[in-house]
């Protein structure tokens, strides 16, 4: 008994009906739920042919369901985060409510972005494969553009190496991935968390993954060579609120202990990268010169003196003259762990200025790394986590040494509440070393 759901917002149409049929057609699903943010014209769009379809003399052959995302957190902007726990809940119940006529609690639900061109039921199969092998979840992977992901490298992966070395967590392939499959256990677990709950923005996906690696599940991650297609970005801006939501999540669970205990987490080999990713550009570099100098406050100037100096001062010299070549992997670093002490997501001088220390790192990443080519810059992003995580595994953390290897719990306590901040302290890292050229990808598996 699976579930397919596809949250959406404003997609093309025919792209979200085409995905709803393979779905419908696949021999392991039962029902499809489309879950939309809100009833907007693509939302009427989907609902009117879904109904025109099964008015038909071909209506689907099984239930297709749609509904509006309900409000479910409090604090948080509403986003894809109650869509996806929207859907979580309607899986759990479905078959209470006799309209749904499932006769049985449902076992399995995946998700899907609605606007993937290059959705098949292959992705279906691999997920259902996976559960069937008896993982907990499965987790989809494949190839990004090298301009693509850069709030999961530089945010979601650089925290978890950082916070949580000796778990799971550091070897997820894609953390803010949309595309897995949760057992019925899990998403009972996810339910029964209330942050996961109260997660209701962009936030969610680390929630999810960081809630299954404490809890312990099982997690196959399975690799779909195609890649996901589907329509990319404008400019960094429109990843704005992305990148403070995912930070705010990271930075939530900053004081979360995870086991250290094995778990079962195994990675599907990758396979060559087709050329129609490999030679993607995922955002125009011009335009995103011009966001180091836009925004300025006095305010975000003064809480510039939280940083190193590297960073303090090459972003000053950034408001005035696209620079971006100091925020190399170790600045950003170092002003990742200030961001962890005192960020603020509801303040806008806070927002914008971690958006401007992203955007310099971008470039700076772009500019040094992705003009050598696809696979060179795969390989700074892989080395760059990596290294981190080998040191953070082993070495001093906050001037005390971590705990000896045989401890069970790794916490991401940073510093205490009363603390002060550090802003000179180094996390212990060495600057990290240029990187030489290299023409293969070395994917970092367990
Ligand atoms: C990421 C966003 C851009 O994964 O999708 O970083």
């Amino acid at each position: 008994m699976a579930l397919v759901c596809f949250p959406f917002k404003k997609e093309r149409v025919p792209t979200v009906l085409r995905n709803v049929d393979i779905a419908v057609r696949h021999n392991c699903v039962d029902a499809v739920l489309l879950v939309g943010a809100t009833k907007n014209e693509c939302y009427r769009k989907i609902y009117a042919a879904i109904e025109a379809k099964n008015n038909s003399d071909q209506p689907y052959a099984k239930p297709v369901h749609i509904l509006v995302q309900t409000r479910l957190a409090t604090v948080l902007r509403p986003g894809k985060g109650d869509g996806m726990n929207t859907a979580m809940q309607f899986f759990l119940n479905a078959h209470e409510q006799p309209a749904n006529h499932f006769t049985e609690p449902l076992k399995r639900l995946h998700f899907y972005d609605a606007d993937i061109e290059s959705f098949d039921h292959n992705w279906i199969t691999k997920a259902e494969d996976g559960a069937a092998l008896g993982y907990d979840v499965v987790r989809h992977y494949f190839p990004r553009s090298s301009t693509d992901a850069q709030v999961t490298w530089q945010v979601t992966k650089v925290g978890f190496a950082l916070l949580w070395p000796r778990t799971t967590l550091p070897w997820v392939q894609q953390p803010l991935g949309g595309e897995l499959c949760f057992t019925r256990r899990v998403v009972e677990a996810l339910m029964a968390e209330p942050r996961v709950m109260q997660q209701s923005d962009w936030g969610i996906d680390t929630m999810y993954t960081f809630f299954c690696a404490q809890k312990g599940f099982s997690l196959l991650e399975s690799y779909v060579p195609q890649g996901k297609m589907h329509a990319l970005y404008g400019g960094l801006r429109d990843l704005k609120n992305m990148l403070c939501e995912c930070f705010a999540a990271v930075q939530s669970l900053r004081h979360e202990p995870v086991s250290e205990e094995p778990t079962v987490h195994r990675i599907d080999p990758a396979t060559p990268v087709p050329s129609c990713i490999t030679e993607k550009i995922g955002y125009d570099i011009e335009k995103s010169m011009r966001l180091l100098r836009e925004k300025w406050t006095a305010r975000q100037k003064g809480l510039l003196e939280l940083f190193p100096e590297k960073a303090k001062c090459g972003l000053l010299r950034a408001s005035e003259w696209p620079e971006f070549m100091f925020m190399d992997e170790q600045c950003w670093v170092s002003a990742y762990k200030v961001l962890l002490d005192h960020f603020n997501v509801f303040d806008e001088d806070w927002r914008e200025l971690i958006f401007k220390m992203w955007v310099a790192r971008v470039l700076n990443y772009t500019m040094r790394h992705v003009t050598r080519g696809y696979h060179c810059a795969l390989q700074a992003n892989t080395e760059m986590v990596t290294r981190l995580h080998m040191r953070r595994t082993m070495e001093l953390f906050e001037g005390k040494p971590m705990q000896p290897l045989d401890r069970k719990v790794s916490s991401g306590h940073l510093c205490t509440p009363e603390s002060p901040p550090s802003p000179s302290s180094s996390w212990g890292i060495e600057p990290l070393q240029p990187l030489s050229p290299v023409t293969s990808y070395g994917r970092s598996e367990r």
